[in-house]
């Protein structure tokens, strides 16, 4: 066994721990170490505390040089990040006031991707996956969930499902898959068959078979599918112990019902939740994700976070970086905003994107700095912690260690 490695002094260690995971944060609430220090031994985290009170002669130390704050890694519960092609096109036309319909009929819409992602090999998925979270990884996110979603058949889901176990073992990031197979009705569909059926019968056992993914989603919309199509796909799920996460809520509700009926890990989106749907998920054990990014690539309402907190819900957030409603993809960016429209602390910021972040993909090893966890943190240069939402995403980490290595 290596030596230990002491980490730091940090001028502000903030490990996010002692916080509640449901409800409202005030900043008070926040544990601040000062000249922290993180004591790692094969890529766990021994201790957390004062730098000075762990250093001793059985460790190595990894000298923090100047004034820096650091926190867990973050955590982006909610992507799309295995595509091909571009919707520049959509961004285009939505920002010149065509509407949804007008888009889709001229070709653009999910099904554009879908197009353009058949067309992918899967090494060019995996090429595109790696490059871009090795981007979230320089802004700090070392775990990115992942979703399928663009392939709408069974040969074309296990392609990317296979895209992103691959790109896992070459990124730096952890990855976290999740099965989207139920993202809109493939429009290409021999009608006399059930997509759903085919998905259920022949595409989950594969998943299970190869290990590809343990999270089911799917898109609960007037233009996907209702909550009555969807429940016999997340009821094999739930049969065949696949963990359930719902897009919900995004234009019209239902989704977060179906949610909490099939007990999800989360419900994300939620922007078109009513006073009814925050009532109703703020009383399950169901994490709410707003994903920040799709109101401003879209130009629509920012989910009310503020409302689901003051309820008492537990409030993840994600970018869900995807090339159509939410090409921007960076996550401290879109969480800031997200704070500055919806009033949200800092506190509460930080922990929609760390360990309200972990809860919502039930990862228990992260999100926190405490004994145990996995190494994966981030860095600042600054001396106040304020300053990160501050800069809104502007302030870049000096540093990103994942494992207990520093990998930027
Ligand atoms: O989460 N809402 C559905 N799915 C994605 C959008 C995907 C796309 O437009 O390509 C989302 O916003
Ligand atoms: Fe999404």
């Amino acid at each position: 066994m290596n030596r230990p490695l002491l980490i730091g002094p940090f001028t502000q260690l903030i490990p996010m721990t002692n916080l509640p995971l449901k409800g409202a944060l005030k900043d008070e609430q926040l544990t601040i170490i000062e000249n922290g220090g993180i004591l790692v031994s094969e890529g766990k985290i021994l201790k957390v505390g004062v730098f000075d009170d762990l250093k001793s002669e059985d460790v190595d130390v990894h000298n923090i040089e100047g004034q820096h704050v650091c926190l867990p890694g973050f955590i982006d519960s909610h992507t799309h990040i295995c595509f091909g092609g571009t919707r520049a096109r959509d961004y285009a036309y939505r920002n010149a006031g065509k509407t949804y319909l007008e888009i889709a009929k001229a070709g653009g819409g999910i099904w554009d991707t879908v197009t353009q992602t058949r067309k992918a090999s899967q090494q060019e998925l995996v090429e595109g996956i790696v490059s871009r979270s090795q981007k979230h990884l320089k802004n700090g996110v070392t775990t990115i969930e992942v979703k399928s979603g663009y392939g709408l058949s069974v040969d074309e889901e296990l392609k990317m499902l296979r895209a992103i176990k691959q790109a896992n073992e070459t990124s730096n990031a952890t990855l976290v898959p999740t099965c989207l197979a139920a993202h809109m009705k493939p429009k290409d569909w021999d009608q006399d068959k059930n997509y759903l059926d085919v998905i259920i019968n022949e595409l989950f056992p594969i998943i299970k078979t190869e290990n590809l993914a343990k999270r089911v989603d799917a898109f609960v919309e007037e233009s996907a599918f209702s909550p009555e199509e969807i429940k016999p796909y997340f009821q094999k799920a739930k049969e065949m112990g696949f963990d359930i996460t719902v897009h919900a809520d995004q234009f019209t509700t239902g989704g977060s019902q179906v949610a909490v009926d099939f007990d999800a890990v989360s419900a994300d989106h939620l922007e078109a939740s009513t006073e009814k749907e925050i009532q109703l998920l703020a009383k399950s054990n169901t994490i709410a994700t707003a994903l920040p990014g799709a109101s401003i690539g879209l130009g629509c309402a920012y989910t009310p976070a503020r409302k689901i907190l003051d309820a008492g819900g537990a409030l993840s957030i994600a970018s869900d970086h995807n090339p159509g409603s939410a090409p921007m993809g960076d996550l401290l960016t879109q969480a800031s905003i997200l704070g500055t429209f919806e009033k949200l602390s800092n506190t509460e910021v930080l922990s929609g994107i760390t360990f309200r972040a972990a809860a919502a993909l039930r990862l228990a090893d992260r999100g926190k700095l405490e004994s145990g966890s996995q190494a994966d943190f981030v860095v600042f240069p600054t001396d106040n912690y304020q300053e990160i939402t501050y800069h809104q995403g502007q302030l870049k980490p000096s540093q990103v260690w994942k494992k207990g290595t520093p990998i930027h």
